[in-house]
């Protein structure tokens, strides 16, 4: 099986959790894209959910499949979340925001009864950190909490753009990807960033996912948190 493929079995295992009725957060990236996708299909067919979209991204790809939409203004409780992710490792801990949403999806979460997480194979690790954790800043706070996390040794480097810019994030932010490495303590590290004034979200995601399917040359694998 192909990454793509995987990607998409995973999708398709998680469209069969979704029910008619539910309040659904919609994860950003592409293999939420794919879960989306899907339950468009589902939506045209008649399934009636409302959708709490990630980032702009997925906004914009459910109004064009016709899935409804709303805000936080008009929900308070979201019944599942379905979203991809960067890396998995056994305790279902995570780091998301490759594609610069994780602000947005990890309030999303926060606000969800259940959170599944769908990925291709590579993503599920023994240890996180291999992948840049990405550090979300108000650009004003950005030169200051660069050697902040240079001495945390993140070794930050400012994400850009495809066109060479800062890259901004829905929330009009700056990203640093801090490669760390193996992050031994993702606990302490969660929080160490999450005390520092400026630093508006980061992408480590712990006590989250709820269940994680993980695309796989075999199938897809269930794993239960
Ligand atoms: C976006 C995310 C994505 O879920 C994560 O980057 C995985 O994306 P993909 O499914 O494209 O590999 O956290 O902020």
């Amino acid at each position: 099986m192909t990454e793509d493929e995987q990607k998409q079995a995973a999708a398709a295992k998680a469209v069969d959790y979704i029910e008619d009725g539910m309040v659904l957060g919609l994860g950003t990236g592409s293999c939420a894209a794919k879960m989306v996708d899907l339950l468009g299909k589902k939506v045209a067919h008649g399934l009636y959910v409302t959708g709490v979209p990630t980032s702009e991204a997925t906004a914009a790809q459910a109004r064009a499949l016709g899935i409804p939409i709303v805000g936080l203004d008009e929900v308070s409780v979201i019944d599942l979340t379905i979203d991809g992710t960067d890396e998995v490792d056994p305790e279902g801990r995570l780091i998301k925001g490759g594609g610069g949403a994780h602000l947005r999806e990890k309030i999303v979460a926060s606000l969800s009864d259940r959170m599944i997480v769908i990925a291709e194979a590579k993503k599920k690790v023994p240890q996180l950190g291999a992948f840049k954790l990405p550090v979300e800043v108000i650009r004003f706070a950005a030169p200051a909490l660069k050697p902040k996390l240079d001495a945390l040794g993140g070794a930050p480097t400012l994400r850009l753009g495809k066109d060479g810019a800062p890259f901004v994030t829905d929330e009009g932010n700056y990203i640093y990807d801090c490669a760390f490495g193996k992050i031994d303590d993702p606990e302490g590290l969660a929080l160490t960033l999450s005390t520092m004034p400026g630093v508006v979200e980061h992408g480590l995601f712990i006590g989250f996912a709820d269940l994680i399917l993980i695309g796989t040359n075999d199938g897809v694998e269930v794993i239960e948190v």
